[in-house]
């Protein structure tokens, strides 16, 4: 009999925030690469708000996941097999394949060999995975971030968040982060060494708790919520300011798309001259070396925190992470674990 294998699909459309219940697990013949790919068995596998917009069977900005389909997310794993060249077994390996136990690497798709073995293996499915480009990214090549100036980053405890307030602090800039509940908050102005906090769901009046803590106003404003929490910040943005929509994970439950929140503050964007722009950080893929290098230097002398948890319980867990996201319970980026990290890596941390 073939070696079988693992995964998780999608078992129904998602109405309103996901439950576990929309997943199953699915047992499958071990896939076999051919030539130029290779078979990775995955270690840690993230679950991401993103993957959400997805999960409806409607289009949004990436094309919606077909019923009984592997749920995308990204990995990290070993190639266990190997008909690519230039791809070893042995090898680690960061992809985009999915929820599985066992995924194709293609070079020509989405393939990050991991090398550097200063940092444990979380740390590149994190903060120098995914998550930390689009902070990079966001903050340097769209918002052209300029040293001294006043940043407010939203969701700034998760993953996306935790990395454009440290990097925006690191850049020289007054950090105020926006995030729920008081145990986040501590974590961003104590070991993220952000200037302020604010817990957005113990704050009455949120634009005037941002203006308390920048009297001065905003030049960046690093947007991981919706259009909600940008239309209450607009009023304090500077002249020439920058809104960076990074995402809108507000707004991923909502299925109609002329349900989800609007922007009326519109005629700041005349007086003050504002700039508001989205990204796709696959967009900036080229160039992710240079950032993922100077990152994990960031990382290795102690100046940036990455921020994850590892979740046991292998793939039956994963569902229910995911669901998690939607209530606010991770700390950062959230991974399942599905095999023990190699040998030749630092021990994770969490
Ligand atoms: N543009 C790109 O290329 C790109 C790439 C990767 C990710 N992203 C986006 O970046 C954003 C952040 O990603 P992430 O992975 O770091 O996720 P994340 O910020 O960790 O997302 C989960 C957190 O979002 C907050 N949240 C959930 N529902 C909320 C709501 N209704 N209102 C306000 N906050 C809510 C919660 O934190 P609190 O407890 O603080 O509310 C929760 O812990 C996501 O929208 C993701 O899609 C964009």
């Amino acid at each position: 009999m073939s070696a079988m294998t693992r995964r998780v699909v999608l078992a129904r459309f998602c109405d309103g925030p996901p439950v576990a219940e929309d997943f199953r697990i699915e047992e499958a013949p071990m896939p076999e690469p051919r030539d130029g790919q290779f078979l990775v068995r995955n270690i840690l596998i993230s679950v991401d708000p993103g993957t959400r917009a997805r999960l409806s069977g409607k289009p949004s900005y990436i094309p919606p996941l077909k019923l009984g389909a592997t749920v995308g997310a990204f990995s990290i794993g070993e190639i266990i097999d190997s008909r690519h060249p230039d791809f070893a077994p042995g090898e680690i390996v960061s992809l985009a394949d999915g929820w599985a136990e066992h995924v194709i690497g293609d070079p020509r798709g989405f393939v990050r060999r991991i090398t550097d073995r200063r940092l444990p293996l979380a740390a590149w499915l994190g903060v120098l995975g995914v998550s930390g480009m689009t902070a990079w990214f966001g903050l340097h090549r769209v918002a052209n971030l300029q040293a001294g100036e006043t940043v407010v980053v939203t969701s700034a405890a998760g993953a996306v968040g935790s990395a454009a307030g440290q990097l925006a602090r690191i850049h020289g800039c007054k950090v105020i982060g926006v995030a729920g509940g008081p145990a986040k908050c501590d974590w961003l102005t104590g070991p993220a060494r952000l200037d302020a906090a604010i817990d957005y769901k113990a704050t009455g009046d949120l634009p005037a708790a941002i203006a308390a803590a920048a009297p001065e106003g905003v030049d960046v404003l690093f947007d991981n919520v919706g259009n909600a929490m940008i239309d209450r910040i607009i009023p304090l943005m500077r002249q020439n300011g920058r809104i960076v929509v990074s995402g809108q994970v507000d707004a991923y439950n909502t299925s109609d798309e002329l349900a989800v929140e609007g922007i009326r503050n519109t005629r700041a964007f005349i007086t003050h001259r504002l700039m508001m722009q989205g990204l796709v950080v696959f967009d900036d893929l080229p160039d992710w070396g240079a950032a993922e290098a100077t990152m994990a230097n960031h990382m290795v002398d102690g100046s940036l925190m990455g921020r994850w948890e590892v979740l046991p319980g292998g793939l039956e867990a994963t569902p229910e992470a995911f669901a998690g996201l939607f209530r606010g319970e991770n700390t950062g980026r959230r991974l399942v674990r599905l095999a023990p990290d190699p040998d030749d890596f630092p021990k994770d941390p969490s």
